[in-house]
């Protein structure tokens, strides 16, 4: 059987990177593209000893960059993933926000009609909920973002909802709710709180907790993830959908703080500061959605993912790591 080719934008961001991985493990010929922007070329250390992977490094808003890669490529399906992450940033910058997370959308979809690929697979987001109340959040309430970042990732879901109307083109659109894992840039006072946990405590540096740590969110592994972009690109799947990417499961940040605590028992105490103003108190999504049309289920135990996250990032006492995991989970 031949092949899936599958281009990657984003591919050397954290979900691009382990979506590449995930891709070639499933012998798909994989093409990834970014500016490295915020990617770094590290982070596809594995994918680049690949002979069915190769990399171009450009900026995806240029006006025939993609056009060229799928005249070059001729993939079967585009999982686009590069995007303005930072949702603080797409808030001061409204015009980059545009530009990297609606824009690029629509050169994707037109760089895939005018190619004929028929599969699009977009990273949305759990921001288009904006702080809805009905908890797990479903794919059937009416998105309501609070942000601009969340009003963009909507858009280019009703974009391409708009281009497969239009034109028959396959879209999925996947809502990932708080992911986590390896090569999640810590540096990034917008990276996810576990990643800015991990940095700080394996730096042996007190972290910060905004409000009193009882917020709640729905964290998935970035394995995970991948996964579901790679079912979502290379298997028959019922289109147009859009699909919450989650475990359902909600974590206190207090219970993910004990957690460090116990690995690292010489860290310095935490600070509590004010909650930040807008912060969404809990989140948690509804996964049956992603299971039926899919058939996608979150399979890392949360535990184990970050027991394993936290061995990777620093020194850790593992023993009471296990205890305290188990704990939580
Ligand atoms: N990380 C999360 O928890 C999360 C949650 C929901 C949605 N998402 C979405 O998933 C996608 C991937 O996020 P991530 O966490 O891997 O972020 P990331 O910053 O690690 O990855 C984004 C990648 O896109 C590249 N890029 C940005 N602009 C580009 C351009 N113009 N041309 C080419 N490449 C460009 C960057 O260099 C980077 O490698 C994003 O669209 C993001 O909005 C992420």
């Amino acid at each position: 059987m031949k092949s899936p080719r599958i281009l990657v934008t984003g591919a050397a961001g954290f979900v691009g990177s382990h979506t590449v991985d995930q891709l070639l493990s499933r012998g798909c010929r994989v093409m990834g593209v970014d500016d490295l922007s915020t990617g770094r070329l590290i982070n596809l250390r594995n994918a680049t000893n690949s002979p069915r992977f190769r990399f171009v490094r450009a900026d995806i808003t240029g006006p025939s960059t993609l056009k060229d890669l799928c005249e070059s490529f001729r993939p079967d399906a585009i999982i686009h993933l590069a995007g303005l992450v930072s949702v603080v940033r797409a808030q001061e910058e409204p015009g980059l926000n545009y530009r990297l997370n609606v824009h690029s959308t629509q050169l994707v979809a037109e760089a895939a009609r005018s190619h004929g690929v028929k599969r699009i697979v977009f990273a949305s987001s759990a921001a288009v909920y904006g702080d809805h109340p009905d908890l797990p959040l479903a794919e059937s309430i009416f998105p309501q973002p609070i942000s601009l970042y969340g009003t963009a990732k909507r858009a280019s879901e009703e974009l391409l909802q708009g281009y497969a109307t239009a034109y028959g083109m396959e879209t999925v659109c996947l809502r990932y709710f708080n992911i986590f894992g390896p090569r999640q840039d810590p540096r990034s006072p917008y990276s996810g709180v576990i990643s800015i946990f991990a940095e700080k405590y394996s730096a042996g540096e007190p972290v910060t907790v905004f409000g009193d740590g009882g917020q709640t969110r729905d964290f998935i592994s970035v394995f995970d993830v991948a996964r579901a972009n790679a079912i979502a690109a290379t298997r028959p799947v019922a289109t147009p959908t859009i699909c919450n990417i989650c475990t359902g499961q909600p974590r206190r940040l207090l219970s993910i703080l004990d957690v460090f605590r116990s690995t690292h028992p010489e860290a310095p105490e935490p600070n509590f500061a004010e909650p930040r103003a807008g912060e969404i108190r809990h989140s948690a999504g509804n996964p049956e959605r992603a299971l039926e049309r899919l058939g996608f289920r979150a399979e890392v135990d949360f535990a184990a993912g970050l027991r394993a996250f936290i061995e990777e990032t620093g020194p850790a006492t593992r023993d009471s790591a296990h205890a305290e995991l188990v704990a939580i989970g």
